[in-house]
């Protein structure tokens, strides 16, 4: 399998990290792309350079990198993640503004008619944020904001970044016990009122 996993200039940088190194442990084919603000806010949050990046072992592009082979649709893949995407890189993504290498090999996958999943990352969202969600939406994107989940009880941010994750993962179709899976419960029973 061989995925592309691209960073922009929002926050949640972890995230971005932590999805690299379960595919590195999978033997999973990761070319990771990072915006110029990618790589500046991955610094900032991570203290992690485009070097450490490509110390993981995967094979890592600069955004400016027009020239590299994922900005081709001849270039072979399983798919490609934005984690975490700003709202900038949301706009190019809904509008086909393809002016870096994440937004054309966005750009490339939907044309492709390959899975593209966007981790977009704001608060509040705004009027236009929700009309570009729903327009890359309808393009065919997977909308998968990086939200926290609470019924599994986790006890540290580890565990919060992890069952997000997981359920990237699954979403990708990769086998994994990294998000907390909900057992059911008893029904509570009928109170008489
Ligand atoms: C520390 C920091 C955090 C940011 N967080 C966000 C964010 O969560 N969401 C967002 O849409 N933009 C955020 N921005 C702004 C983007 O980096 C900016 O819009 C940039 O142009 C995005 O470019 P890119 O999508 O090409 O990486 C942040 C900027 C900085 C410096």
């Amino acid at each position: 399998m061989r995925l592309i996993i691209a960073s922009t200039g929002a926050t949640g940088q972890v995230y971005f990290v932590h999805l690299l190194r379960v595919l590195i442990e999978r033997d999973i084919e990761v070319h990771a792309v990072l915006s110029s603000w990618g790589e500046r806010v991955l610094l900032h949050e991570t203290k992690k350079t485009f070097r450490d990046i490509e110390a993981m072992g995967v094979v890592v592009y600069r955004g400016e990198n027009l020239l590299a082979r994922p900005a081709s649709g001849s270039f072979r893949h399983d798919g490609m993640v934005i984690l975490p995407c700003s709202m900038k890189t949301l706009a190019g993504v809904a509008g086909g503004y393809a002016d870096n290498l994440v937004l054309r090999a966005a750009d490339v996958a939907l044309k492709e008619g390959k899975r593209l999943i966007l981790c977009p990352r704001e608060t509040p969202l705004g009027v236009v944020h929700l009309e570009n969600l729903l327009r890359a939406a309808r393009l065919g994107a997977a909308v998968m904001p990086p939200m926290a989940a609470f019924y599994g009880h986790p006890r540290s941010i580890d565990e919060m970044v992890d069952h997000f994750i997981g359920r990237l993962l699954d979403r990708l179709g990769i086998e994994n016990d990294l998000a907390y899976r909900w057992e059911g419960e008893e029904e509570p029973p009928m109170v008489e009122g």
